[in-house]
Parts: structure tokens; C-alpha cells; sequence
């Protein structure tokens, strides 16, 4: 089906609440027959509405599938870009290899691939990511900024500052922030960020931001790998959580953090991301692929890079590494 038909055929649905849309109501908005009317419907049916029809009164939708699919993102969704092309898939083995070969084909900036599983979902470093299906927030979101691609790091802290305010807004929680991107409630990981990119030397063709959210899971259904360092936001509140919504919360923050970005820089993002952020001002162990550093974590530069200061009293850069917390004091 027409993307435009489909959401036009599920906003009357949803404006109409619980009460019922003629036929007759729905072809003239449409402008269609009765008979395409029906061809409609069964296609809704398809993706797992399920539609109750009644003679002379018309139809009504009585149950949604629990999916992200493009039809329960695009309904009521505030955003200009974000969002608003949406590639979904049922499985994939990872959202990232699909958006990086949707970037290179030209797609609109702000296309988000999604799916309800990834059977080689990865993290940073090569780790994998568990991406079991129906639970979590599994997508990738394709951005085309016009700064110098050292500049691109910055928009992983963009994005855990927009996912640390949609989690707020949404479920009330207030998640944490641990360098360079991971999202912490209660010092275990809901949220991971992986930014990658297609770049020359001097400009970015395309930023995929990567964004793994463990939504729905229950404790119990993390495996025993991880199970000491995860979480998901139901386990934390005690309720299911509706994907569609919290992605399309995220897709407006990081929407309108991405236009201050583009017009003010890096400034109130960085300052934004260290009010949030669980190791600055505390004594950290960074380690790095070189070893590791103990000392204080001072903050950020405006490339995102930790500064860490040693007992030495040197200050370290650290571009890339796992951080905990220091028992020492
Ligand atoms: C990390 O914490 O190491 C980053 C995890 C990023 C996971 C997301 S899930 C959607 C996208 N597809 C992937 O294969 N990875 C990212």
C-alpha cells in the first residue's frame, strides 16, 4: 500500500477513536472505490491491524500490532526529517549495514532504518549486540551534517543526550550517561550508541547513528553473559513501554538538538551531556587498547575527547575506551 493512503487511512482510524469509519467516508477521503476501499483494509489486515467491520456502520480498528513499523511511526509524529522515512524489516542481521548502504544510495537525511530483530546486531569495538525480537529499539538514523568529519564523534553525544531526555520525558526515569556513549539507569546499560561514517578526508557524505535501546525485556531474559550489566526501561519501571512513541520522543530531540548543533555548534550540547554524565569530577580507570589510566575525569574537550588527569598531575586525552568508576580515593 501507498505510504500516503496508509497514513491516511490509519489517521482517520485514530481520529475517529473508538466509533466507526464508513466505507462511503473512507472512499471519498481517499478517492477511491469501495471495492479499493476493502483492498485497503485487507492490507491493514496483512501487517497486523485487526480491523472489526459491522454492515451500515463501517469499520474500526480494534487491536495494533505491537511493531515500529512505518505505519505506527508516522501516526502523530511532530518532526520535520527525522523520522520521516522510515526502512523497516522484520529481521536483519543489522540495521547499520542496511543504512550505510541506503546512504550511499542517496537516501533523504533523517531516513531511520529499524527492525524488530538483528541477528548480528554489533557495538563499538566489535562487540556484538544482543538484539532479541519485539523487545528493544534496534535502528539506525542517517545524517548528513555539514561540519569537518572530526567534528562527527560529537553527534554520538548529541544523540545520548537526546535519548537520556526522550527516556525522561517518556518513563519518568533519569538515566545516566557513562563515556563516550552508553546509557545507564541504575549503573547498568539500557542504551548503546555506535556512530559510524562515510567521509573523505575534508567532508562527510554520511553520519549512521546507531541506537540500541533494551525497551520491553524483563530481567530474567537477559542471558547469563549479561545479565549483571543490563537492563531494560521496563525492568526498571515495571511497565511495558511503547516503543513507536519513545522512538518518535527521540526522533524530535535529537531533531531539534541537531538544528542548534548545525546553527550554534557544540556548545549547550556539551554542556547538556556533562550535566548528564555519570564520570566527570570522579576518580575513573580508563582502558584503552594501550593500557590502562587511572585518575580524575575532568570533562570534555569540543571533540569529545575525556580528559582524564593522573596522580601525576597529566592530562591525558582519551579517544577511545571502556571506563568504571575507581574504588581508590
Ligand atoms: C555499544 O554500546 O557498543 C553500541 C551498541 C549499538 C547497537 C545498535 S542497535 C542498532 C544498530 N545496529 C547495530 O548493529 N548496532 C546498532
Amino acid at each position: 500500500m501507498q505510504s500516503d493512503i496508509r497514513r491516511t487511512l490509519l489517521e482517520m482510524f485514530t481520529n475517529s477513536k473508538e466509533e466507526y469509519v464508513s466505507g462511503q467516508k473512507i472512499s471519498d477521503m481517499l478517492g477511491c472505490s469501495r471495492t479499493a476501499v476493502w483492498k485497503h483494509i485487507e492490507d491493514l489486515r496483512k501487517e497486523g491491524y485487526e480491523l472489526e467491520a459491522v454492515r451500515k456502520k463501517g469499520y474500526r480498528i480494534v487491536n495494533k500490532p505491537n511493531k515500529v513499523s512505518e505505519n505506527e511511526l508516522i501516526l502523530g509524529l511532530q518532526t520535520k526529517k527525522i523520522g520521516q522515512h522510515v526502512h523497516y524489516e522484520e529481521v536483519v542481521e543489522s540495521t547499520q549495514k542496511i543504512a550505510h548502504r541506503l546512504a550511499q544510495e542517496g537516501v533523504q537525511e533523517g531516513t531511520v532504518v529499524v527492525a524488530e530483530e538483528q541477528t548480528s546486531g554489533r557495538g563499538r569495538l566489535d562487540r556484538v549486540w544482543h538484539s532479541p525480537k519485539g523487545t528493544g529499539v534496534w535502528m539506525s538514523i542517517i545524517l548528513r551534517p555539514t561540519v569537518p568529519p572530526q567534528n562527527a564523534p560529537q553527534l554520538t553525544l548529541l544523540t545520548a543526550v537526546a535519548v537520556v531526555q526522550a527516556i525522561q520525558e517518556v518513563t519518568g526515569i533519569s538515566p545516566q550517561i557513562k563515556w563516550p556513549n552508553d546509557i545507564l539507569i541504575e549503573g547498568k546499560k539500557a542504551v548503546g550508541i555506535l556512530t559510524e561514517m562515510q567521509a573523505d578526508a575534508d567532508r562527510i557524505h554520511s553520519v549512521i547513528i546507531g541506537i540500541g535501546i533494551n525497551v520491553n525485556q524483563q530481567q530474567q531474559d537477559f542471558s547469563d553473559a549479561i545479565k549483571d550489566i543490563a537492563t531494560s526501561l521496563a525492568a526498571e519501571t515495571g511497565e511495558l513501554i511503547n516503543r513507536a512513541t519513545l522512538m518518535q520522543t527521540i526522533f524530535l530531540k535529537i531533531e531539534s538538538l541537531y538544528e542548534e548543533y548545525l546553527k550554534n555548534g557544540f556548545g549547550l550540547i556539551k554542556v547538556l551531556w556533562e550535566t548528564y554524565a555519570i564520570s566527570i569530577g570522579k576518580r575513573i580507570i580508563a582502558r584503552t587498547l594501550r593500557g590502562s589510566i587511572e585518575g580524575w575525569a575532568k570533562g570534555i574537550t569540543e571533540d569529545g575527547v575525556l580528559l582524564v588527569e593522573d596522580d601525576l598531575g597529566v592530562l591525558h586525552h582519551i579517544h577511545s575506551a571502556d571506563i568504571e568508576l575507581s574504588t581508590r580515593k
